[in-house]
């Protein structure tokens, strides 16, 4: 339990002693630092209950924790604000805690079995800059829950089923007719036939099997029907789309890899196929299936529902499955194999009714138990100057390899070669471009929408990824330039600096608590950026390698090494590397 929470235990059982019952004590941070460190504000709703003036309350208060050495300078403001402030013992004392271990000072979450279903990349199409904020939030998602004590499972969930991949397979059976793929006489082992086309091939053909497509509805109904034969595993087709599969798959896993994006699931829509059939019986057995010219559907409008809510198609009248299908499948899929308590899903705005009608037809068909939660996390859009979402010069979608490339110019600018060796500029430059690109990504609340900026995000000196990395290197070198001195125990609190940076320290499990409730990173991203700054005041103050005075150096070496671990975490838990130098 953390620091903070232990203190208010305590100090709700002075103001019991003192008479009164607080309802869910919380100490807050104070808004007026001058006045104190934190504030109790409860004496004005005890004044109702009690039928009391509440500056007598807050002064019988008073008393009580007068009586606790761990407080200092209580005074009571306005009509009865108490304010405290924690003596440097305490402070001390704290420090020396979350030295030994940083769970002294988190709060575990309740325990909860989480599916993230996050990156949404599509096989056989390039994944662009919407897919971004999918996977550098999710992987942030999965590596918080884990910290605070759930079971995150991280599932890819690839779009690997639906027509794009028809489209990609038509058009590769318009290049290359002959190939045996296409065949169904053909009686050796698909396996071994060699597929002519690489991942950037395949990039460059679904754009050109989409766009005529579009304007050629013979070749649409081409596409239709090879979506079909792929669904039917005929013979063949599914062993050129196994291939497709197999070869995009790789080139995703490369990108996500460069990200320090995982997954312990490599699941795509396909997978949960095999639970269609018991989807389709469940749905028939609930009676929320009707017709609708030929297909089969779910209505998941509400009758008081004024709004558009369209119903969801199960399956197209041709007998093919989509998007929403599989997504149901899926469900059932998850249900049995990991048996979740709550499945987050990350997906773009553009997304939400999507999910709404999934999460509807769920409920309505009872997939599965009312009370798993199942959870849309949307998130807003990387904008261009012009506000619009950011596109390539010509207008087109922007992929995500060109905008990391984009980074990468901004960083090949600014990594100091004096330091950085040659062979590990590259290395160098990959991992603080990605973390530029992520932290920028973090720094806005996880719906707003924000301009890339290369060159801002990238600037050493701002609220940036950078910045942070560079600061936290410059942790790590002092340190190893003072491992012949003792490093054990924080003594002596004597300097405003070092308080600011405990009281920033004490505030680390709200943050987390916060981040988690509502599954946005900014507030872990602000908080880096608030601890760094205010460990680095303290750098530029102090000349910690020649202070003489052994106990006031050991404290401040302590509070290096615990600012530079915690960079370390919340780094990491941003999904954040940091390289050795820059
Ligand atoms: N592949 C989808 C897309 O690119 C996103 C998948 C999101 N997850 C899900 N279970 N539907 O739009």
């Amino acid at each position: 339990m953390s620091i903070i929470k232990d203190l208010e235990k305590d100090i709700y059982d002075l103001i019991k002693k003192a008479g009164y019952e607080v309802e869910n004590f919380i100490l807050k941070p104070s808004d007026r630092p001058d006045l104190g460190d934190y504030q109790i504000n409860d004496s004005m709703t005890l004044a109702k209950i009690y039928h009391k003036n509440p500056k007598q309350i807050a002064q019988d208060i008073k008393e009580k924790l007068e009586l606790d050495d761990r407080f200092t300078n209580i005074n009571i403001a306005g009509p009865g604000f108490i304010n405290i402030t924690l003596s440097n013992s305490f402070l001390i004392h704290a420090v020396n805690r979350i030295n030994q271990d940083f769970y002294n000072n988190i709060d575990k979450q309740e325990y909860k079995k989480i599916i993230l279903d996050y990156g949404g990349a599509n096989v056989s199409k390039a994944l662009h800059v919407g897919h971004l904020r999918s996977a550098n939030i999710g992987e942030a998602l999965k590596r918080l829950a884990n910290l605070l004590g759930c079971k995150a499972i991280s599932d890819a969930h690839l779009g690997d089923y639906g027509r794009p991949l028809g489209l990609v397979l038509l058009e590769i059976q318009k290049r290359y007719p002959d190939l045996e793929y296409f065949d169904s006489n053909y009686e050796g082992d698909y396996e071994k036939v060699p597929l002519p086309i690489t991942n950037e091939d395949l990039e460059k053909i679904y754009p050109i099997a989409s766009q005529k497509a579009k304007e050629n509805t013979e070749y649409l109904e081409e596409a239709r029907i090879m979506t079909l034969k792929i669904q039917n595993h005929e013979k063949g087709i599914y062993d050129l789309w196994k291939k497709v599969v197999n070869i995009s798959k790789d080139a995703i896993k490369k990108v996500y890899d460069m990200l320090n994006v995982s997954y312990d699931l490599w699941n795509g829509e396909s997978d949960a196929t095999p639970y269609v059939p018991e989807l389709l019986k469940i749905c028939e057995t609930h009676k929320v299936v009707s017709e609708s010219d030929g297909a089969k559907i779910i209505e998941v409008k509400k009758a008081e529902e004024s709004s558009p809510m369209p119903p969801l198609l199960l399956v197209k009248s041709n007998g093919t499955i989509s998007y929403e299908t599989t997504d149901l499948a899926t469900i059932i899929q998850r249900k049995k194999e990991i048996n979740p308590d709550e499945i987050w899903y990350l997906a773009d705005e553009r997304q939400s009714l999507h999910f709404e009608q999934v999460f509807r037809a769920t409920k309505k068909a009872n997939l599965i138990n009312p009370k798993v939660n199942l959870e849309y996390i949307g998130f807003g859009t990387m904008n261009g100057t012009d506000g619009k979402p950011f596109k390539t010069r010509d207008g087109g979608i922007m992929s995500l390899k060109s905008l990391i490339e984009m980074v990468k110019e901004e960083t090949k600018k600014r990594i100091n070669y004096d330091i950085v060796t040659q062979d590990k500029v590259e290395q160098t430059v990959d991992i603080i471009a990605i973390a530029t690109l992520k932290y920028a990504d973090f720094i806005p609340y996880r719906t707003t929408d924000y301009i890339f900026n290369p060159a801002k995000f990238s600037d050493v000196e701002g609220k940036t990824g950078p910045y942070l990395l560079y600061s936290t290197i410059r942790m790590k070198s002092l340190l190893e330039h003072a491992k012949e001195i003792k490093q054990e125990t924080y003594h002596i609190l004597e300097d405003e600096s070092s308080r600011n940076i405990i009281l920033t320290l004490l505030r680390l499990p709200s943050v987390l608590t916060k981040s988690f409730k509502i599954k946005s990173l900014n507030e872990i991203a602000e908080y880096l950026y608030i601890l760094t700054n205010k460990y680095n005041k303290f750098y530029m103050e102090n000349k910690i390698l020649i202070e003489t005075n052994h106990n006031l150096q050991e404290s401040w070496l302590v509070l290096t090494n615990i600012v530079y671990r915690m960079n370390l975490l919340l780094l990491d838990v941003l999904g954040i590397k940091v390289p050795e130098k820059m």
